[in-house]
């Protein structure tokens, strides 16, 4: 066990009731990040930890009274800024006018945070057309033209960075998941092209791939009562806290990571090294497709 105190989660979409520093609290003061899929589970945990750090932040989904709520607890907790904001990441003439909206606020975005998906479990036999295209559409595509549009107006000028939050799902080819892994493993290659297309402008790109993470519609979704189950599987024995997801979001935003770019760093408690993925019985035991 470490001997390092851990945070007490929150399993809603709540803040902190105290959070323990591991970085200095001022290592991201005066700027501002752009966070989509923002309001709900590990999104919302890495703005509130971003504004712990002195960042302030616009959040977006598709949902705008949800994230509008997330915004005024995020704004109450930490002291600072968070712009809610509704976009659908599929639509480029949406994503772009958001990204107008957040620059006319605050006239910079030094951080993009793409980690707005959509996931469910169901085999590839049962999985239609549309629902492998719409899951690439929301994580693959929408990471895409969110980089794109941030990249186009403001990054190119002036820099900045992005992390991209994706998954281990396709290291081992996890059953139940050709969609999502696909998508996941897309976003990764993303990752290193455009840092070999925009280093030159001063833009850093990275990717965080977590495990099943708690409090989290992902592990919810994924592992619907056996989450119990899940850990024993994890070499660490635990699940992920959402703190510990945005603590390596902070590290990979901060000139703490100032000369890593195209990377991905794992962060599962050595979950995918170890995980169960025998498909004929993962389909008997797992959540049935809805359709
Ligand atoms: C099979 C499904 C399905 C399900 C939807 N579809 N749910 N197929 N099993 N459970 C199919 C539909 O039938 C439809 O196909 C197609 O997918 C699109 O569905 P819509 O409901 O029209 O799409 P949309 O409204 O855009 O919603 C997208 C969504 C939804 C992904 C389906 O769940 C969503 O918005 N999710 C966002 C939140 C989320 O999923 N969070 C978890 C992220 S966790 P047809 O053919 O009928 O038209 C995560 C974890 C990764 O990514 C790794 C963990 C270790
Ligand atoms: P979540 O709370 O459902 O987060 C996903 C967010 O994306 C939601 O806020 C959702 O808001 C937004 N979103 C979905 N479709 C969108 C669209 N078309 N346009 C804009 N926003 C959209 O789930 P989570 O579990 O915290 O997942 C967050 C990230 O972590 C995802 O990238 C996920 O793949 C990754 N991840 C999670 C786990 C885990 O165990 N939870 C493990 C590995 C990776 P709206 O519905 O309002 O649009």
């Amino acid at each position: 066990m470490s001997a390092i105190p851990r945070n007490t989660e929150v399993e809603l979409d709540e803040c902190l009731s105290h959070y323990k520093y591991v970085f200095n609290p001022n290592l991201l003061q005066g700027q501002v990040a752009f966070i989509t899929g923002g309001g709900s589970g590990i999104g919302f945990r890495i703005a509130e930890i971003f504004m712990r750090h002195g960042c302030d932040t616009a959040i977006a989904s598709r949902r705008l009274e949800k994230v509008k709520e997330s915004a005024k607890k995020l704004e109450k907790a930490t002291g600072k800024r968070c712009l809610a904001l509704a976009v659908d990441v599929r639509k480029p003439k949406e994503i772009e006018e958001t990204v107008d909206e957040v620059l006319k606020h605050y006239k910079k975005i030094d951080i993009l945070v793409n980690n707005a998906a959509g996931n469910f479990i169901c085999d590839a036999e049962n999985l239609s057309y549309n629902a492998f295209k719409t899951v690439i559409e929301i994580d693959t595509i929408g990471t895409f033209n969110t980089s794109k549009a941030v990249f186009a107006k403001w990054f190119k000028q002036n820099g900045g960075n992005i992390v991209n939050i994706t998954a281990t799902l396709a290291y081992k080819g996890d059953a139940l998941q050709v969609h999502a892994g696909s998508a996941k493993a897309a976003i990764d290659a993303m990752t290193k092209h455009l840092a070999v297309e925009w280093g030159g402008n001063g833009v850093r790109i990275n990717g965080i791939a977590p495990g099943p993470v708690e409090g989290t519609e992902g592990l919810r979704k994924l592992a619907g009562g056996m989450a119990d189950q899940v850990k024993t599987g994890i070499p660490l024995q635990r699940l992920a806290q959402k703190c510990e997801i945005a603590d390596m979001a902070v590290f990979l935003s901060s000139n703490a990571a100032a000369y890593m770019t195209g990377t991905v760093l794992v962060a599962d408690g050595g979950n995918w090294l170890t995980s169960f993925n025998n498909f004929n019985m993962l389909k008997q035991v797992l959540p049935k497709p809805k359709i």
